[in-house]
């Protein structure tokens, strides 16, 4: 019997942190059939149909300094834009012509948006009927209340890394505070995504084991694995990107182990190499995130700036179909 029939026998829950290891690590023969089993696991839980949702990138101000994001507040060389409530909702409406049901709202962590989300979420929800999914950043419990309230469905906060010693490190802030905002939005009623960095600047594989033992443990609705991109004008630009091959591993390892969760393949996997979306949804993932920030805007929001790969509708619908997959329709 293979390694991989073996566990496959016995569970993810039966798995040490060195059969995790073997499994980030794998390569040919053995990464493929991790594949099939995270596959495998996909289509027996009713999760092969890929979801679509239209990202608008309303603002990269951010008051965090995180040293491998070049919207971090120290960048002064960024210059910084936040789009008008008419723009965000011109775009929504874009996002809805063109067939997809969730609007995301990403933007640098800046409470002083949140007057804009107050205008702009009520409208997607309540008049275009549209599902909306935020990202940004850090609130308080009654700001995540207040976002359901306004018609928000889900939060993504990403934990980044498991080592709280390096995510103080690369974030300046405390990992624990982290870990609680992201319990406090799941309180609130918002479905929750989370996620980490692959290939992060000395980052011990062992990290990633923990990474994924965190990522499990939090019970999230989405989870996300990006690999480490270095981006100009941070701290971090000097240094080598992530592995695509151990991103789509722990892609294959968190479906196995939360079978019905959503796990996006993430652009940044296409910036690395041709066809990486494709390979995560044969990794495992089952959602496409297609950029609706106008293209003299796009060129500012740098959080993968240098090697940035905007995806389209175009491309979205060639990768779902190369991986033999087909688009989630909701009623
Ligand atoms: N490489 C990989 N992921 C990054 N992010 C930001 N900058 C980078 C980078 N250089 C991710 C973080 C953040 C999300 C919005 O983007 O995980 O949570």
């Amino acid at each position: 019997m293979s390694i991989i029939e073996q566990m496959r026998k016995s569970g993810f829950e039966a798995l040490t942190d060195e059969d995790i290891m073997k499994l980030l690590t794998a390569e040919g023969g053995m990464q493929q059939d991790l594949f099939q089993w995270a596959r495998d696991v996909r289509r027996e839980n009713g999760c092969d149909d890929v979801l679509l949702r239209g990202v608008v990138e309303i603002s990269n101000v951010c008051n965090k300094n995180c040293d491998y994001c070049a919207m971090r507040a120290s960048n002064k060389d960024l210059v910084r834009y936040t789009m008008s409530a008419e723009e965000i909702l011109a775009i929504a409406q874009a996002i809805k012509d063109n067939g997809i049901q969730i609007v995301f709202l990403q933007g640098g962590q800046n409470p002083r948006n949140d007057i804009l989300l107050e205008q702009v979420i009520p409208i997607i929800r309540n008049d275009m009927k549209m599902g909306v999914l935020l990202c940004l950043g850090e609130r308080s419990q009654d700001v995540y209340e207040k976002f359901v309230r306004l018609g928000a469905i889900s939060y993504i906060l990403k934990f980044e890394t498991s080592d709280a010693d390096h995510y103080k490190e690369i974030t300046g802030s405390s990992l624990e505070n982290r870990l609680n905002t992201l319990r406090w939005a799941q309180n609130s009623g918002l479905k929750v995504g989370t996620g980490n960095i692959v290939g992060l600047p000395d980052q011990p594989l062992q990290s990633l084991v923990n990474d994924i033992r965190l990522g499990v443990s939090i019970k999230p609705d989405f989870i996300s694995a990006s690999p480490f991109i270095p981006n100009p004008n941070t701290p971090m630009e000097q240094h080598i990107h992530g592995n695509v091959n151990m991103t789509l591993n722990t892609m294959s390892i968190l479906r196995i182990a939360l079978k019905t969760v959503t796990i996006p393949s993430v652009s940044a996997l296409e910036s690395l190499v041709k066809d990486g979306q494709r390979m995560g949804l044969d990794a495992g993932a089952n959602v496409i995130t297609i950029n609706f920030t106008p293209k003299e805007t796009q060129s500012l929001y740098k959080i993968y700036s240098e090697r940035r790969f905007v995806v389209s509708l175009e491309h979205a619908y060639s990768t779902i179909e190369k991986a033999g997959l087909r688009i989630h329709k909701t009623e």
